[in-house]
Formats: C-alpha cells, sequence, structure tokens
C-alpha cells in the first residue's frame, strides 16, 4: 500500500517539485534565526519553500528541525514532509568506539546495541537518517578513513554491517534512523591510500571482495545507500550505471535510493568526465543516482534536461518514487514530527544507559597486542606508577574523528580512569605534543611537531616509577576523511619519547590510541606490553583503566593487519598466492615473491589478539573430508582456558580453495564465534561448512561453488596452525 500511495502522490507532483525531492542541502545558517536576505542560505530558504528540496543534512536538535519540517509541510504545494540525514558514525552525543575499533571485538550484540544507542540519541534530536555504516573494505592503512568501517576482510564487514543496519533501523519507530550504507563503491581503494584518489581494481576484487558487504546489507534491509567520490574503471561511481542500476538496483533488486556523496556529482568536473555541471546532472541521474548532495545540479539543471529529452521523465519518477517510499517508510508522512519531540529529546540526550552501552563497547573494543613480563594487569596496590603522554590527558581526542554533534573535551581521559584506582601512586608526565596546535575537524594539522621540551620531565617520572604506562598514538582527528599519511609510525616526537623514557625504565606499557594500523617496529621488538585501545569514545578512560587494572580480561581481536613498514602496504591477510609464494622461509634463489629488505609477515596479522587468559587449541576435526551439492562437514575443535582466569576467545574458521577457475586467496574467513571460556575449562566450538561457504565471483560472472580441493584452519587468529582437508564435488 506504500506502493500506492507514492504513486497517487507523484500523480499530483510537477516536473519541479519532482526533481526538488532529488535535492538536498546542507543547513549552515542558522535556521531558526532571521530570515536570510542574500547568498546561498536566501536561496535555499526560497527553494524550501518552493518543495524544491528533499532532503536537509547538518540540521540537528528538535529545534532547528521542526523549524524546516514545518516549512515543507505548512508552505509548500504538497506538504511532502524533509529527510533529515547527518553523519551519526560511531554516537551522536554519546560516543562509542570508532568503527573500525568496535570492528575490534568481533561482537555483533554490542555493535548492533551502539548503533541502537546512537539511533536513538540521534533520532530524539529530530534526525531519522544516518550517513552509516560504511562497509568499504579497507586494506590500505595509509587512507585516513579505515576508521570509519570493519576493516580488511569482506566477511567480517558484511556481518557487522548487517548488525549496524540492524541497529539503526531497528523497527523503524521514533527511535531508529534509516541507515545509509557508503561508499559505492571502491573508494577505500584509494590508489596509494591518498583519500579522492583513483581507483584501479579488478572485476574479479571489486566482486569477490568489495561488493559482499554491500549486498548483504541491501539484503539486510538498509534502506538508502550512498555512492562515491572516486572513480571506478574509468567512471566515477556517481556516474556509473553499471554499480548503480546494474548491479544494485537491477541485480541486488534494491528497492531504496542512492545518495550522492557530498558535491561529488559537480566533482565529475574536476574528474574531466563531465564539461560542466549541466552534463553531470545529466549523466548522474541517467546512472541512477538519486539524490543530489550539495552540488546544485539537479535543482538548476535536471528539469530543463528532461525537456530537451536527454534524461526521461521515467528515470525521475522512479528516483523520486524511491525517496518517497522511503519517507512513507519512517512514517514521516503520518506524522512529520515524529522526531520532534522536545522533552524526549532533553530526557534522551547523554542518558546513564547509553553512557554503560558505550563503555561496555569500549572495554570490548580493546586488543592486546603483547604481554610479557606480567606487567599487565596492573597492581590496584602498591605499585608507583608514572603515566605519561599528551594522549593521557586528552579528553577529545579519544572522541575520534567523525563526531560531529559530541562536544570537545566530554571524554573521559586515561588519566581520570587510572585515578579512579586508588592506592597507587600516578605521576604524569606530558613528554610531547602529537601535533603542532589541537587538531580540529576541517582544518589541516601539521603533525610534525619537533618539541622535546617535556622529554626530561618524563624520563624523571619513569625513572621514579615502577612501571610506565605510555599513551601513545594519533590524535583523534589524525585519522579519518582527508587525513592520508605516508609514514605510519607515532606523530611527532612521540618516538624518541618512547625510547628515551625506555632507556630510562624498560617496564613499558605501551598504550596506544589511534584510528589505523601504526607500523610499529622497534615497539613491538621491545616493549612487554602493548594495548590496542583506537579511539574508544566517551568513555575511553574507564574502559581501559578497567582493562590495565584487569578488571576486565579484554577479548578484541585485530581487523586490519599492523604492518612492519609503510613499503609492505597494502597488506592484508587474504591475500592471493602468486606462482612463486614462499612465505618468509629463506631460499637460495632470489627469484620469488618477497622482499630483500623486509620479511613478508606482519607485525600483528589479521584476527590476532591476546588476552589474560591462555587459550590452546587442540582436536580439529572434520565430520568428513568430502561433500557435494546440498550436504556440508561439521569443523569441530576443542579450545582450552589454561589459565586461572574466565575470558573470552574469538575462534575463527578459515578455508582455503586450491584452485580455482579465477585464482583464490590463500586464505578466507568464513565464521567465527566469541565465546567465554572459564578457567581451567575446556570448550568445543564447531562451524559448518556447505556450498554457500565456498561460494565466490566465478570466471562466469557469478557466485557459484566450484568442486575442488579445499584446506580449513581454525584458530584464534588468521595465523592459525591447526588446518585439516577436503574436497567438494557437485
Ligand atoms: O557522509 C559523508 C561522507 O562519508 C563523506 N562526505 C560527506 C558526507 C556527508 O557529510
Amino acid at each position: 500500500s506504500i506502493d500506492r500511495k507514492v504513486d497517487s502522490l507523484l500523480s499530483l507532483m510537477t516536473l519541479e517539485e519532482k526533481v526538488g525531492q532529488m535535492n538536498q542541502y546542507n543547513g549552515f545558517w542558522d535556521v531558526t534565526g532571521p530570515v536570510p536576505k542574500e547568498g546561498q542560505a536566501a536561496k535555499k530558504y526560497e527553494h524550501l519553500k518552493k518543495g524544491w528540496v528533499g532532503s536537509m543534512l547538518n540540521v540537528k536538535g528538535v529545534k532547528d528541525v521542526k523549524a524546516l519540517q514545518k516549512m515543507a509541510v505548512e508552505e509548500t504545494r504538497l506538504g511532502i514532509p524533509l529527510i533529515f540525514g547527518f553523519d551519526v558514525i560511531h554516537g551522536y552525543k554519546t560516543i562509542s568506539p570508532i568503527p573500525l575499533a568496535e570492528a575490534a571485538s568481533w561482537d555483533m550484540e554490542a555493535i548492533q546495541r551502539s548503533a541502537e544507542i546512537a539511533a536513538a540519541e540521534a533520532a530524539a534530536s529530530g534526525l531519522n537518517w544516518t550517513f552509516a555504516p560504511m562497509v568499504d573494505v579497507s586494506r590500505d592503512a595509509r587512507w585516513g578513513r579505515v576508521m570509519e568501517g570493519a576493516g580488511e576482510d569482506p566477511y567480517l564487514n558484511s556481518v557487522i554491517g548487517v548488525a549496524r543496519v540492524k541497529g539503526f533501523q531497528g523497527d523503524l519507530g521514533e527511535l531508529s534512523l534509516a541507515a545509509c550504507v557508503k561508499h559505492f563503491a571502491g573508494y577505500a581503494f584509494a590508489e596509494s591510500g591518498k583519500d579522492y584518489n583513483t581507483v584501479e581494481v579488478s572485476h574479479n576484487t571489486l566482486h569477490n571482495i568489495i561488493l559482499p558487504p554491500f549486498k548483504a546489507t541491501a539484503e539486510a534491509g538498509a534502506l538508502t545507500f550512498m555512492n562515491s567520490f572516486n572513480d571506478l574503471d574509468g567512471i566515477p561511481a556517481t556516474g556509473n550505471a553499471y554499480l548503480q542500476r546494474e548491479i544494485l538496483k537491477k541485480d541486488w533488486d534494491f528497492k531504496g535510493f542512492i545518495v550522492s556523496d557530498w558535491g561529488s556529482l559537480g566533482e565529475m568536473v574536476g574528474h574531466g568526465y563531465s564539461k560542466n555541471l549541466k552534463q553531470a546532472t545529466e549523466q548522474a541521474a541517467n546512472a541512477g543516482s538519486d539524490m543530489d548532495m550539495e552540488s546544485s545540479g539537479y535543482v538548476e539543471y535536471l528539469a530543463a534536461l528532461v525537456r530537451e529529452g536527454k534524461v526521461s521523465e521515467d528515470k525521475i519518477d522512479d528516483s523520486v518514487r524511491r525517496i518517497l517510499r522511503v519517507k512513507f517508510q519512517l512514517g514521516l508522512f503520518d506524522n512529520p514530527y515524529k522526531y520532534c519531540d522536545e522533552a524526549r529529546e532533553k530526557q534522551t540526550i547523554g542518558k546513564q544507559e547509553f553512557q554503560d552501552g558505550v563503555l561496555d563497547m569500549a572495554k570490548k573494543s580493546i586488543v592486546l597486542l603483547k604481554n610479557e613480563k606480567n606487567l599487565l594487569p596492573l597492581k590496584k596496590q602498591g605499585q608507583k606508577i608514572a603515566v605519561i603522554g599528551a594522549l593521557a590527558d586528552d579528553k577529545t581526542s579519544p572522541l575520534g574523528s567523525w563526531r560531529i554533534a559530541a562536544d570537545d573535551n566530554t571524554a573521559i581521559s586515561v588519566l581520570e580512569g587510572m585515578r579512579k584506582y586508588t592506592g597507587n601512586q600516578l605521576v604524569y608526565a606530558k613528554g610531547a605534543d602529537v601535533a603542532l596546535g589541537t587538531p580540529k575537524f576541517i582544518v589541516e594539522t601539521k603533525i610534525n611537531t619537533t618539541d622535546k621540551s617535556g622529554f626530561n620531565e618524563a624520563v624523571n617520572a619513569a625513572k621514579a616509577a615502577d612501571v610506565v604506562v605510555m599513551v601513545l598514538g594519533e590524535h583523534g582527528l589524525q585519522s579519518g576523511e582527508g587525513r592520508s599519511r605516508t609514514q605510519l609510525g607515532l606523530p611527532g616526537v612521540q618516538q624518541e619519547l618512547l625510547e628515551a623514557v625506555y632507556k630510562a625504565n624498560p617496564n613499558i606499557v605501551l598504550v596506544l590510541t589511534n584510528g589505523r594500523p601504526l607500523v610499529l617496529p622497534w615497539a613491538a621488538e621491545n616493549v612487554p606490553s602493548i594495548v590496542e585501545a583506537w579511539q574508544l569514545g566517551t568513555q575511553s578512560g574507564n574502559a581501559i583503566a578497567q582493562v590495565l587494572y584487569g578488571d576486565y580480561n579484554p577479548s578484541g581481536k585485530l581487523p586490519m593487519t599492523f604492518p612492519r613498514n609503510v613499503g609492505q602496504v597494502p597488506i592484508y591477510y587474504n591475500h592471493k598466492s602468486t606462482g612463486r609464494p614462499g612465505g618468509d622461509t629463506p631460499t637460495e634463489s632470489v627469484f620469488w615473491a618477497h622482499y630483500i629488505d623486509s620479511e613478508n609477515s606482519p607485525q600483528y596479522p589479521f584476527g590476532h589478539g591476546l588476552s589474560y587468559s591462555k587459550f590452546e587449541y587442540s582436536n580439529l576435526k572434520l565430520s568428513s573430508n568430502a561433500f557435494a551439492s546440498n550436504g556440508k562437514i561439521t569443523v569441530s575443535v576443542d579450545v582450552k582456558n589454561n589459565s586461572t582466569v574466565d575470558g573470552k576467545e574469538v575462534v575463527q574458521l578459515y578455508i582455503r580453495d586450491l584452485f580455482g577457475s579465477v585464482t583464490r586467496p590463500v586464505k578466507e574467513l568464513k565464521g567465527f564465534e566469541l565465546t567465554e571460556i572459564k578457567a581451567g575449562q575446556v570448550k568445543t566450538v564447531t562451524f559448518t561448512i556447505d556450498e554457500k561457504t565456498i561460494e565466490f565471483y566465478t570466471v562466469n560472472d557469478k557466485w557459484e561453488a566450484e568442486p575442488g580441493d579445499f584446506k580449513v584452519f581454525v584458530g584464534g587468529s588468521s595465523d592459525t596452525e591447526l588446518e585439516r582437508s577436503f574436497s567438494y564435488s557437485k
């Protein structure tokens, strides 16, 4: 019946009104202030009143949203409500860990809950659409936006993307947001990790690696998609009919709408694909991009292009139908002010329940990379601790990038978290800054600080301590959009600080806070304990302190490979074999796929993460070593917690397809189970392998299972030891 309502509304609309639904504006003026008289704001205001705007982004708060919605509903001819979009990427005001960190939890329930919290808070503030989740499979740590996704694996990105869509969209009630799966497609493959750069990927990689999470989230009911800034095979994604019409709308039968990325329609001119905005408009509309974010191409030229016969009105109708359908699904026609309840807004923002939720998510996101000399957990009594590093005392950095509704200085710092644990003498020294000045969201910040004036104080504090906790890494705004890096070490003079402190006291627990894999060979070699604490959001310091003091046993696993050096990038576990593989085994001959100055293996592999418990794997068994069409195999493994502390482990299942009609990766994650194992307990974990598990996009341009021989691996990281073989026949 929604379709009938959509059609009857569509039949009333003029061409300009239809095109208006396809236009999205950014709201940067004081919407409840005086009517703007000139400039962009005045024009947008006029267009709003004419019904030439279908959506606004970056207008937030019940008061402002209500004011604009009122204009759309009461002052336009047809009173079609606006849909309000915003980047609710990892929380709204109450901030959860950056998505890459959440991915490290491998905990779908917690991730879904985190998205639910974000949605409930944002929806209470008038919003009804988030530009998330980002499901771009990301293999290149130089690209700053790896912080926004679930890392390098298509399967992990798929299940996490689905959990996020479910969390955001819920029952589409007043506590839910429409999700927007982005960036369709290939954006993370920006050449040399430089944001917005051209993308060179094969058809094979596009279908087997990049597209699966998009397909999974479309099937899970995501209401909208966003296309992307990059070109793909020479065609900008915004003007790419193969991606949008052929794959998404036809093959996958996606019924929602596609919004462009910010100005990406106009940027097709920059790409050298369109000679001007008018041609870009024609190309984007014909390619199936339904809504234009901030290029003003549609509102300026689309009606004329229809009249000139360059874009068919059928295509416009299709786009408008999609947009109206989502507005109906959200219930905006029943009640355009569904999200605009001031009392609810007041009661909801920052609720204790949300704080508890993001704290839980933050603890689950921490990855223990290394723990020697039993430095961790710290003792709650009788240990003199020096805390060093500017990031230890920072209440803004932990909020990370893409958290535009949150206020600076609202995170619990590591120092605050640790100070809650009494009994220790805790001394703090900054040591060094991470950047020249305070990084800002839009403004470029130089990372090359050279100031070492704080070193002495830090070294003295370390000398007087039993254990030194060094909080080093990237500021939250040193990763994210537009923050590509060519070096992946610690910004500024932090590496020198680390080495200077180490000379004074080598009992160092290094707490890393960063939005991407870093390259830290010296620390990996020398520092006894390393904790990957990403940017963990509002409750960051509490989560880190609970892990450091052993009140929470870490169970996170890396969703991205940590390289040994930048030259290895892009480095990822599910690479192809090559005709001359060889791992890291030295050979006499030089003619094999390797480096003469580095090992092939990474510093820390995908899936790696330790615990205060010690898990041992044994007894990997298959129910059979062969299966045929419609059959299956059960895989089982025993995992023993050989320690005195209860813990959780992510048991991971990988397969290798030994040969195929197209070359296949050396390993592919096909399943995992996050399981709690009590001290001393042995748990048997089982997985099922069937045709679905081994399907891939073959030389026939379709997903199918090919007969052949396979290996199966199970363990606590992608660097597993246990393996068995099986075969599949049709
Ligand atoms: O959602 C974002 C996108 O990921 C990058 N460009 C701007 C959009 C809206 O803010």
